[in-house]
């Protein structure tokens, strides 16, 4: 999700810092006469060759207005949009008849993190599967009508909209298939929402702990729901896992002096009202609830009645995602970051390998394992630390009795074992060719002089880095679970020439550039992709970039996709043939002044009194080609 300090959606209270560098809205109406044209560009060619000198698709220039944009010979369709029903049954969209039955039958709202399954189970079909999609958090100013932008009317919202809100978070499974005419949604027997209230398990060393017991699961081992959804990822056995990331956003109510509470902002100053109307978010009522968020998720896609298990060896903190990466020696494993400023890269190593084709060897395969934390060094050097009861200073004596104890409070066990403060780490992705892993910082502008260190190099670090780690070569191919490995710098974003420090590939063009970069994703043909998620950082939209990782050019980035206002671009996925792009679209329309009587975007319907709705595109290339190439 976005900054909360540096923009208005949900948190509405604290001015960006560089506003200055975007367009007023009503200079970006105004405009819209000039930009039809562009805009119709979206899906009709421009005065532009469709591919550059070497091959590569001419990128879409750099610019912010209400549509999206892709290079002559790419189009997209929107596939799934806030709203729209998933079953047979289910009521047809109505900004004026909003409930929260309707939309726990409705693609939910501010979609995130998208994983594409084939089917059948095990298939490489590209034109039939189901799509997995987070949805990550509500923007109550844009979804209803009447609701002022910011925190404060938010927060006094009725208990009719809380429901609606708790209802359009966490995830949807839509089963997908493509014909002639493009993808289309089935609604089918692997159909499901899940919610803030869907019932689910904890797994691993925290489960049952008293400090996870509350007035409705006594036992500490039941949970009602998962929201903040933001990345996520998949196992090599079929399941995905989804990333909680501000959860704290959700809690209010008295929090106490709880500095355990407070490592985590959960401070009861939550941009909902959801405490007002359900005790369990109400923080003197029920102080362990937010113990129970701030999880890996990991559920099975292909069938609707699984029950969806916290992973709790995995770390509480704000998961960006989780990214799973098979060693030569058979174990898992999960890359994670966690998105605040000055928090850390994680990596969960399971002990038992995985074994394909028995669903029952794996199911709780990640509930056993070793949690470990990032020093990066100076010199390239990165050590991996265990987040281990008993070892080093994680003990009894420091606060740390249980392994329990060291995954409700991870990051205090980070600190403790001296692991480097990063600039906002989000997500990771690993090279399917060269096992070099790949973790985004997207910004920290609080990132002080006197705080710059090798891996976080720039003070007031506003557009972020991407940081390249090389796990060591062991027997078999390169070896994740070992507790050594290098890293480097990848690129420094920012626009060249205008901030400073950037880092780009050798033959980067003046549009060659990105800012803030989030998500990540490897194609089929192993090439790397970056979305962003700037907030008009730069004064340019969010978008999706092709990025070179191999040769003289390493380093070099190209955009495919330019998203409307107020949108950052996240999850992208590819079907196996690489011929289809899935990416959200999150937030369209969230942008400074922007509410929903008067939003600066309707992206994608652009129908009166229709606000900006969050959609999932389908991005496909004209001649049939793989997406980019
Ligand atoms: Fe939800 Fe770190 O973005
Ligand atoms: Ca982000
Ligand atoms: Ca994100």
């Amino acid at each position: 999700m976005q900054d909360a300090e540096s923009v208005e959606w949900p948190h509405g209270d604290d001015p960006r810092s560089n506003r200055s560098a975007a367009p007023p809205i009503a200079a970006i109406i105004s405009r819209r006469a000039l930009l039809a044209g562009l805009a119709a560009a979206t899906l009709a060619p421009l005065a532009r060759p469709a591919r550059a000198a070497d091959g590569v698709f001419a990128p879409v220039p750099a610019g912010v207005d209400d549509r999206d944009h892709l290079p002559v010979g790419h189009s997209r369709q929107v596939l799934l949009r806030w709203g729209d029903p998933l079953f047979a049954d289910a009521p047809a969209f109505s900004v004026a008849g909003q409930s929260a039955a309707a939309q726990a039958r409705q693609f939910g709202y501010n979609c995130d993190f998208v994983c594409y399954f084939p089917l059948p189970a095990g298939s490489r079909s590209s034109d039939h599967g189901l799509l997995v999609v987070n949805h990550e958090y509500a923007i109550p100013a844009l979804m209803f009508p009447g609701v002022a932008p910011g925190r404060e009317a938010t927060q006094t919202l009725g208990p009719a909209e809380a429901a609606v809100e708790m209802a359009s978070l966490g995830a949807s499974v839509v089963e997908v298939r493509r014909g002639p005419g493009g993808w289309t949604v089935v609604p089918g027997a692997h159909t499901r929402r899940i919610t803030a209230t869907t019932p689910m398990v904890l797994g691993g060393p925290a489960a049952g702990h008293p400090r996870m017991r509350t007035t409705a699961d006594p036992a500490g081992r039941t949970v009602a729901g998962t929201f903040a959804n933001c990345a996520g990822g998949e196992t090599p056995w079929g399941t995905v896992l989804s990333g909680e990331e501000n959860v704290h956003a959700f809690f209010g109510g008295a929090a106490g002096d709880d500095p355990a509470r407070a490592r985590y902002g959960i401070d009861g100053r939550g941009w909902y009202s959801w405490h007002r109307h359900d005790p369990r978010f109400d923080l003197a009522r029920e102080p362990n609830e937010p113990n129970r968020f701030g999880w890996i998720v990991e559920f099975d896609p292909y069938d609707p009645r699984s029950v969806p298990v916290k992973r709790t060896a995995l770390g509480r903190f704000k998961h960006e995602g989780a990214t799973c990466v098979v060693n030569p020696d058979g174990r898992i494993a999960v890359y994670q970051g966690d998105d605040e400023r000055f928090e850390y890269v994680y990596k969960f190593v399971t002990t038992r390998a995985w074994v394909p084709g028995d669903p029952a060897a794996n199911r709780d395969l990640l509930d056993d394992g070793i949690l470990y934390v990032a020093r990066f060094h100076a010199d390239g050097r990165l050590e991996w630390l265990p987040l281990v009861h008993g070892q080093g200073p994680l003990t009894a004596e420091n606060g740390f009795p249980d392994q329990a104890t060291v995954v409700i409070e991870a990051r205090r066990a980070a600190d403790r074992v001296g692991a480097t403060p990063m600039d906002r780490p989000e997500d990771v992705e690993a090279s399917p060719k060269t096992g070099r892993v790949y973790v985004t910082m997207t910004n920290n502008h609080r990132r002080e002089a006197a705080r710059i260190d090798a891996a976080n190099p720039r003070a007031e670090n506003r557009h972020g880095h991407v940081i390249e780690m090389v796990p060591p070569a062991g027997p078999g191919g390169p070896d994740h679970a070992a507790t050594e490995a290098s890293w480097e710098l990848f690129l420094a974003a920012g626009r060249p020439g205008t901030d400073p420090g950037t880092v780009y590939g050798a033959g980067s063009g003046p549009e060659d550039w990105l800012s803030c970069p989030d998500n990540l994703v490897f194609d089929a043909a192993g090439r790397l992709w970056i979305a962003t998620d700037s907030g008009l950082a730069a004064g340019a939209a969010d978008g999706l970039y092709l990025a070179t990782t191999e040769g003289p050019e390493r380093g070099r980035v190209r955009r495919l996709y330019r998203a409307p206002i107020g949108a950052e671009v996240t999850g992208p996925a590819f079907t196996p043939d690489g011929r289809t792009l899935f990416l959200s679209v999150q937030h369209p329309g969230a942008s400074r002044g922007s509410h929903f009587a008067r939003p600066s975007t309707r992206w994608p319907d652009f129908a009166e009194g229709v606000p900006p709705r969050p959609s999932v595109v389908a991005i496909t290339r004209d001649d049939g080609g793989p997406v980019g190439g």
